[in-house]
C-alpha cells in the first residue's frame, strides 16, 4: 500500500485536467456545507473514492470513478450567493441534473457510469439509487465529506502541500 503522500500525488495527476480547468476553478467561489467550497468538496469526495478503490482493490474503473466524483456537484452556481433564487430544499433535488447537464456540455464523452454517479449521488433524498459501484461510492463518500465539512474537519484536505 502506497503512503498517503503517494496516493495524493497519483490522485492529483489523474484529476489534474479537470481540477485545473477554468470552469472547475470557479467552484472555489461557491460556498458548500458551512465550511469550505464546492471545489474543495468535489476534490475531497473524488479523493476519498480514489483512496477507497486503491486500498480495497475495488473492481471499478478508477478513471471513471474519479471523473464522476469530481463532477458530481458541477452545478456551477452559488447556492448561498446574494442573487441565488434556489432554496436549499429545491437545490437538494435538482442540482444532480444540473451538474450532469454541465458535465456533459464540458465533457461530451462522459460514460454511462460517470453519468450514473453524478445523477444519483443524492440518493436517498432523490428516490432512484445508483446503478453502478462507482455511483454507490460517490453517493457514500459525498455524505462522509459533507459531514466532515459541517464539522469543519479535513476541509479541502487532499494535499499536504499546495498541490492544487
Ligand atoms: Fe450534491
Ligand atoms: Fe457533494
Amino acid at each position: 500500500m502506497k503512503s498517503e503522500e503517494g496516493l495524493e500525488k497519483d490522485f492529483l495527476e489523474m484529476a489534474g485536467e479537470i481540477i485545473s480547468s477554468d470552469e472547475f476553478i470557479k467552484m472555489k467561489k461557491y460556498k458548500q456545507h458551512i465550511h469550505g467550497n464546492t471545489y474543495d468538496h468535489s476534490v475531497r469526495v473524488a479523493y476519498l473514492c480514489y483512496r477507497h478503490c486503491i486500498k480495497h482493490k475495488s473492481k471499478v474503473n478508477v478513471g471513471e470513478l474519479v471523473r464522476g466524483a469530481l463532477l458530481h456537484d458541477y452545478f456551477l452556481y452559488d447556492l448561498h450567493g446574494e442573487d441565488s433564487n434556489v432554496s436549499g430544499i429545491v437545490h437538494g433535488y435538482t442540482h444532480p441534473s444540473r451538474a450532469l447537464e454541465n458535465a456533459i456540455r464540458a465533457y461530451p464523452d462522459l460514460s454511462p457510469t460517470e453519468r450514473d454517479a453524478i445523477r444519483r449521488h443524492m440518493f436517498p433524498l432523490t428516490p432512484i439509487p445508483p446503478r453502478t459501484r462507482c455511483g454507490w461510492l460517490v453517493c457514500y463518500y459525498d455524505k462522509i465529506a459533507a459531514l466532515e465539512e459541517y464539522f469543519g474537519k479535513n476541509v479541502g484536505r487532499v494535499k499536504k502541500k499546495n498541490c492544487y
